[in-house]
């Protein structure tokens, strides 16, 4: 995934579009570039690298001078990071930026180099788009950018200026997000709202073929087939703060901590006399009473998240659960229909394989419920239902506070299904919610309690090639996103794995030194889940056990003991999940990354 940003308007553009970008880096952040018009001429200044590299290089190569143009920070999908594959790319009188994947770019360059079109300096599938528009170019730019659209394949935003049209940007959505912010007298584009907060609250939502034209700091905007369109114009629900780190060293830390507040104000308009209520979103008893089969279907921790709900909604509300990865559920040929519910968590809302689901499931007679963060986002507005998340903006690329709050409106629907559907009485489903609300002052609890153990024994961690997380039942589920959390910001390799599954192979890779951590937060397996660290104990491991401040685990058993505070059994999932996220994250600042934008990811996977 990568951003794109442009403005017109009365200020520096260049330090706008640099502003701008710096708030979008966490959706890709291995090249950047921007395109100013200076004195009627498009001038482009980008580089391989992070925005402050381009900063450096137009202090010492000079900056554009202007109040008109496009930005662009790179997650490379075609063409490696390099200056050369850097957005902005132009054909001869066009220079565009693009968030997304071009599918037909080889087919649509042949076409190119077959009418003369031969100068392609990228690898990449923007440029062919750039010079494509340029082919189409009769002077109408509005009628290139819908003649392009027609010929098109794949999912992609793009900011694009003209050489003769100065002062004026254009923007074009085909499934990646793209806003335009309204300013007094200035006008924005960006792939997300935190890029323009600062500027301004006020956006209006691009749709699907829709383009806008910015000039004069104002906006119009028409459809594919060139006819006008009238757009509701929204206001941001938060400000720049929830968007900064707010005095943490990292979003990470910063979002660990806002956990507690994103649960409570995630679950409490979503209780009503004690009772779970999800009216708002459209969900009422009658819908829930009538799901025969749950499938939840996510990628990477949105997944995780969905492999809780499964032990949750199968416990009580007694229906079947599936959990497929996005990637995986569509190419399967998936057995849905009548009376499925196929639930998609993502905390962005336009992860591509979680979308690409939706548009599976559309023609089926099953139902679509989204568990989304970000508000107006392509899932939560193509599902059947959706329940919205309020996390707030989530910058961290490695997902801690929207995993949780998935977890939290997993619960209080399959304690609503299960009532709905006579599995538990209303005193069960209310002591049952009673006991979620509470959880927001344990994860404090928590914090507080752990993050000191946790940060000391990180630094035992940082020189591990390779650790297991290890637990049974909902523990097992849980060390599926610790081991995520830990690998992806540390770099370390590490696989978590069924407690009681270890001695059927894997424990051939226990060496001495190798650490281990258990979850044991379920009492009614914690025998045998003690007997699993003793097994990998025995082999030499460095056990770190994670369990609450009552669990009975014999010390030789565990060279580090987490003890967390003690809930119900159901809920410790929101509760153990905070020691892991710890101990991925001081391994991560202790190993000297980046732990907000770790190598190789971005924070929303747009592409497939
Ligand atoms: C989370 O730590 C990861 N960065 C990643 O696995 C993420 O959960 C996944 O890409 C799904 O994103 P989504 O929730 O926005 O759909």
């Amino acid at each position: 995934m990568c951003g794109i940003v442009g403005y017109v308007g009365p200020r520096d553009c260049t330090d706008v579009l640099v502003s701008a970008l710096t708030k979008l880096e966490y959706r890709g952040y291995d090249s950047a570039g921007i395109a100013v018009f200076e004195n009627g001429r498009i001038e482009v200044a980008k580089s391989k690298g992070r925005l402050t590299d381009l900063v450096a290089k137009m202090e010492r190569e000079g900056k554009p001078q202007g109040h008109a143009g496009i930005g662009h920070t790179r997650w490379a999908t075609h063409g490696e990071p390099s200056d050369v594959n850097s957005h902005p790319h132009s054909g001869r009188r066009v220079t565009i930026v693009h968030n997304g994947i071009i599918e037909n770019y080889k087919a649509l360059k042949q076409f190119l180099i077959d009418n003369e079109r031969t100068e392609f300096l990228s690898d990449t599938d923007t440029e062919v788009v750039a010079q494509l528009l340029d082919f189409y170019y009769d002077g109408n730019p509005v009628k290139a950018i819908r003649r392009v659209l027609h010929e098109v394949r794949g999912s992609f935003a793009l900011g694009i200026v003209f050489a003769d049209r100065p002062e004026t940007v254009y923007a074009v959505r085909c499934e990646s997000p793209l806003i335009v912010g309204q300013g007094v007298g200035e006008a924005f584009i960006a792939s997300d709202v935190p890029a323009i907060i600062k500027y301004t609250k006020d956006y209006y939502l691009l749709e699907y073929g829709e383009i806008a034209v910015l000039k004069n700091g104002s906006v119009t905007f028409c459809d594919l087939h060139g006819r006008m369109v009238e757009k509701e114009l929204k206001t941001a629900d938060w400000d720049e703060d929830s968007a900064e780190k707010g005095g943490y060293p990292h979003f990470m830390i910063k979002e660990i901590h806002e956990q507690p507040t994103a649960v409570k104000t995630t679950i409490t308009p979503r209780i009503e006399n004690g009772m779970p209520d999800l009216s708002e979103c459209g969900i009422t008893p009658e819908t829930l009473k009538k799901v025969n089969n749950v499938f939840i279907v996510a990628c990477g921790t949105a997944m995780h998240a969905g492999m809780v709900g499964k032990y949750i909604i199968e416990k009580y509300a007694r229906v079947s659960v599936t959990v497929d990865i996005a990637s995986e559920f569509r190419y399967r040929d998936p057995l849905i229909g009548e009376g499925d519910l196929v639930i998609i968590i993502s905390q962005s809302g336009e992860t591509a394989d979680s979308k690409a689901v939706l548009n599976l499931v559309k023609g089926t007679a099953a139902k679509t419920l989204a568990i989304v963060n970000v508000k107006g986002s392509s899932i939560a507005r193509e599902a059947d239902m959706v329940i919205y998340t309020h996390a707030g903006p989530e910058i961290a690329v490695a997902s801690t506070k929207a995993y949780m709050v998935q977890l939290a409106v997993i619960y209080l629907l399959a304690f609503e299904m299960a009532y709905a559907k006579g599995k538990i009485d209303e005193g069960k489903c209310q002591r049952l919610t009673a006991e979620l609300m509470r959880i927001p002052d344990v994860i404090k609890e928590t914090i507080e309690k752990t993050v000191d153990q946790c940060q000391y024994i990180s630094t035992k961690l940082i020189t591990a090639d390779s650790l297991l997380y290890i637990g049974r039942g909902l523990d097992y589920a849980l060390s599926m996103e610790g081991s995520l959390k830990l690998k992806e910001i540390s770099y370390i390799h590490s696989e978590s794995y069924a407690a009681g599954e270890l001695k059927h192979g894997t424990i051939s890779l226990v060496e001495e030194g190798m650490p281990v951590i258990a979850v044991a937060t379920q009492n009614r397996l914690l025998e045998k889940t003690v007997s699993n660290i003793k097994e990998v104990k025995a082999r030499g491991a460095m056990t770190i056990v994670i369990c609450d401040e009552e669990a009975d685990i014999d010390p030789d058993a565990a060279d580090y003991l987490i003890r967390i505070p003690k809930r119900y059994e159901v809920l410790m999932p929101m509760v153990a999940t905070v020691p892991m996220q710890l101990l991925a994250y001081y391994t991560s600042v202790n190993k000297g990354n980046d732990v907000d934008k770790p190598r190789n990811l971005a924070k929303s996977v747009t592409v497939e």
